[in-house]
């Protein structure tokens, strides 16, 4: 290892990625609980899939043509010369997961969810980064239109339990093999009529992908594909009827929604039902959330033919929005001078510890009153004082900083008046 100090570049964190402080955990364990607390009161269990995974997964499942594939992936040959990609999306990687352990022959439902970091080599901005994290949720075999409304009014229920009020909840039917190819045709014949208006990347997707046209950021491609037709139009009954029916479940719901007809989603995979939740003042990066029925992406994996919804939610974005503050932490500070009452600190902040109460115990030889001093200034709740006399006694002193009082005791007594006020 060269003994030169780290360039001040590579000091900081990787451009796109952040570290989530003390502080912010909190916000994000409150979000995280409430989320899976919220999954598991709707049958869904979680599944942790490995952050790697074979390139050709994400090819194959998130597709060929997307943004995501074409130019986002963070993709490597191990050593072994595999190509390796970090995953850009949970989604193929949960089916992966149930192919390859055939969570369908276990007669359980198959509701799953997780949390945790995604990669995508995307332009970094305010609500973009390279390495953001998802709370995904997924269900399978599940093909009535029921589930999708039900899905939907989860993510409310969601957004809702943390406090979020401004968004809008969007969704579409982007159709299926059997009505999207003739709705494709109708579009590229559209934007071939205006392909010299288009950016660059368009004039590829009229060939590769014209619905993505829809998705575009680039202002002056959404004003042409304003006058696109619309998929609605073009859907065949078993669509259109799926659709209608999502529409009735959720007003059943009472969730609120607007029919987008150019909600197509940035990935392929997507069949039926999409749908996503906007942060009304959101600015560019505004999709907190964002889902859909993908029906074949575990038969196009060579699994069995079970159809699938899912969604994930953007948790940067989603805390970005909350004004959540992390709980006041309750814990004991022992203040301690010489060193049989150090010895007695190191023995009795285990026992607190172990006893369930947080206990600080520092070494930084600092007289009594700075202790005092340090013990206020972090906020402890409680000081047990540990002297000289004390230790000769058995019965330390334990000082309530709020209220000011004093109480002496044996150690089990004052962990015990500790613990019994936690509880109330
Ligand atoms: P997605 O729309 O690509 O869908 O991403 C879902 C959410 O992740 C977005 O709405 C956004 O909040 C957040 N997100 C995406 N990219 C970034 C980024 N670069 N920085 C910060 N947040 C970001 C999917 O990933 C699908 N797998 C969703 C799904 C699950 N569909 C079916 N099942």
């Amino acid at each position: 290892m060269s003994s030169d100090p780290l360039p001040k570049k590579e000091l900081g964190a990787v451009k796109g990625t952040h570290d989530i402080l003390p502080g912010e955990v909190e916000i994000w364990r409150k979000v995280e609980a409430e989320a899976s607390g919220l999954f598991e009161r709707y049958g869904y269990r979680e599944l942790r899939a490995p952050i790697i995974e074979h390139t050709e997964l994400f090819e194959k499942g998130t597709g060929e043509t997307s943004d995501i594939v074409t130019k986002e992936m963070y993709t490597f040959v191990d050593k072994g010369g595999r190509s390796i990609t970090l995953r850009p999306e949970y989604t193929p990687s949960v089916v992966r997961a149930i192919v390859e352990h055939r969570l369908d022959l276990l007669g359980t439902p198959m509701r799953y969810y997780y949390i945790g970091p995604m990669f995508r080599y995307d332009k970094p901005q305010k609500g973009r980064y390279r390495q953001f994290h998802q709370i995904d949720v997924e269900v399978f075999a599940e093909k009535d239109p029921a589930i999708d409304a039900e899905i939907i009014e989860m993510a409310d229920t969601l957004l809702r339990s943390l406090g979020v009020t401004e968004t809008e909840t969007l969704i579409n039917s982007v159709g299926c093999k059997a009505c999207r190819p003739e709705f494709s045709k109708e579009l590229r014949t559209h934007a071939e009529k205006v392909r010299e208006g288009l950016c660059e990347d368009c004039r590829r997707k009229i060939e590769t992908n014209p619905l993505r046209i829809f998705d575009r950021k680039v202002e002056a491609c959404r004003g042409l594909a304003k006058d696109f037709p619309q998929i609605t139009g073009f859907l065949c009954e078993e669509c259109r009827d799926h659709f209608a029916k999502v529409r009735s479940f959720l007003d059943l719901t009472g969730v609120s929604y607007r029919v987008e007809p150019n909600l197509v989603r940035g990935l392929d995979y997507y069949t039926k039902t999409t749908f996503e939740v906007i942060n009304l003042s959101g600015g560019q990066q505004n999709a907190v959330l964002g889902g859909g029925r993908y029906d074949n992406m575990m038969k196009d994996f060579g699994g069995p033919d079970i159809c699938a919804i899912g969604f994930a939610c953007g948790v940067e974005r989603l805390i970005a929005m909350l004004s959540l503050q992390p709980d006041p932490r309750k814990f004991v500070y022992v203040v301690h001078a010489g060193d049989a009452a150090k010895a007695k600190a190191v023995e009795l902040a285990r026992m607190f510890r172990c006893g369930g109460v947080e206990t600080l115990l520092e070494f930084a030889g600092r007289g009594f009153k700075s202790q005092f001093g340090r013990a206020n200034k972090l906020g402890a709740a409680w000081v047990l004082i540990i002297g000289e006399d004390e230790v000769a006694k058995g019965e330390f002193l334990l000082k309530d900083m709020a209220a000011g009082t004093q109480i002496a005791g044996t150690p089990e007594s004052l962990l015990a008046s500790i613990v019994e006020g936690n509880k109330s």
